[in-house]
């Protein structure tokens, strides 16, 4: 039995970081384990311009403790006034990695994403010329459709025809919770690769749903059907380097998912790493973890895989958490994946 892993050191490829004191108190969490993320602009207000992400990422590197090593790939918020010389130029300097397509109202903080595709049109081209990728939130956000329909919907309505009109646009399908989304992925040519968050392994709608609502595992787009589960499990463990790990770890305070209309977002950054370990021991898959959190994304971003490393190791007892993180803001209710877990990092 595998009680070890070494494993080059593991990236997140979405990561909600917000600012302030919410961004001291989780930082830390995420610096632990990974070497870098790529950090979602949603703020309010967003981070639309080179100049946002270049204050941004300041903010995030004074945030980090003394002693912790961790690169923040900046992205930027697509907005239908975005200009593509600004995005053009915040590439050539080195300060973003991807920009980000939220469709207007589709989650937390994205009023000011994109109503009328036709509007980021010249964006899009001009990513797809300089060999920008572009990260996407895919759900539709038209009221008339079903939320467990949105995910589907988008890739018909909008993200195949944005690929189709923008040849040579790379694009990360994120966060994908249904098997129309592995499908699409895992059909999709070199262009496309998709994120897997850890939570969406584990809940299914169930456990929001069943015997009491349950708002810790309320995120978007919300965890779907038993059947879509299993489907990500098994992108996640194939070894096809179209997927890899985006955690979407997105802290929001207790108070603000245990209420009358809750946030959407689980807090995941802190136990990501073991609950992944158990995953793939499940499916008998410890040898593709690597590929899945250290070496897929990299090479889809075009950059090289981490040279440092850290080791799991798998104890006779559950490893425990603490189930909340205390922040300046208040406090963070840590995910529960609702089993006992004997990995950790070491
Ligand atoms: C994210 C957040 O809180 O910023 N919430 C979530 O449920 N994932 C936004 C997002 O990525 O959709
Ligand atoms: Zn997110």
């Amino acid at each position: 039995m595998t009680t070890e892993l070494i494993l080059r050191r593991p990236d997140d490829w979405h990561l909600h970081l917000r600012d302030g004191a919410m961004l001291r108190a989780v930082l830390p969490e995420s610096a632990r384990h990974f070497a870098r993320a790529i950090i979602m602009p949603n703020l309010v207000p967003p981070v639309v311009t080179a100049a946002d992400a270049r204050a941004y990422r300041d903010r995030i590197l004074a945030a980090l403790p003394a002693g912790q090593a961790f690169e923040p790939l900046m992205t930027l918020y697509l907005t239908e006034a975005t200009d593509p010389d600004d995005v053009a130029a915040a590439k050539a300097e080195g300060l973003v990695t991807a920009v980000k397509l939220y469709p207007a109202g589709a989650t937390t903080n994205s009023q000011s994403g994109v109503r009328d595709f036709d509007k980021v049109r010249g964006v899009l081209e001009r990513m797809a010329e300089i060999g920008l990728p572009l990260c996407v939130h895919g759900e539709v956000t038209d009221a008339e459709i079903d939320i467990f329909d949105r995910e589907a919907a988008f890739i018909d309505r909008v993200l195949d025809p944005i690929r189709r009109a923008t040849p040579g646009l790379r694009v990360i399908m994120e966060h994908i919770t249904t098997r129309d989304g592995v499908d699409y992925v895992r059909g999709g040519g070199p262009d496309i690769a998709g994120t897997l968050t850890v939570h969406h392994l584990i809940i299914n709608r169930n456990h929001i749903l069943a015997g009491g609502i349950r708002p810790h595992y309320y995120c978007l787009p919300v965890a779907k059907r038993e059947e879509h589960r299993l489907a990500l499990r098994a992108a996640a463990v194939s070894g096809d380097p179209s997927f890899f790990l985006g955690t979407d770890s997105a802290p929001h305070v207790d108070a603000a998912k245990e209420t009358g209309c809750g946030c959407a977002g689980c807090f995941t950054a802190t136990n990501a790493m073991a609950l992944l370990a158990h995953v793939f021991e499940e499916e008998g898959a410890l040898d593709r973890l690597e590929g899945f959190v250290s070496l897929h994304g990299p090479a889809f971003y075009r950059l090289p895989p981490n040279e440092a490393t850290i080791r799991l190791v798998k104890r006779d007892a559950a490893t425990r958490w603490p189930a909340k993180l205390d922040t300046g803001d208040g406090p963070v209710t840590i995910f529960d994946p609702g089993f006992d877990v004997c990995w950790d990092v070491a």
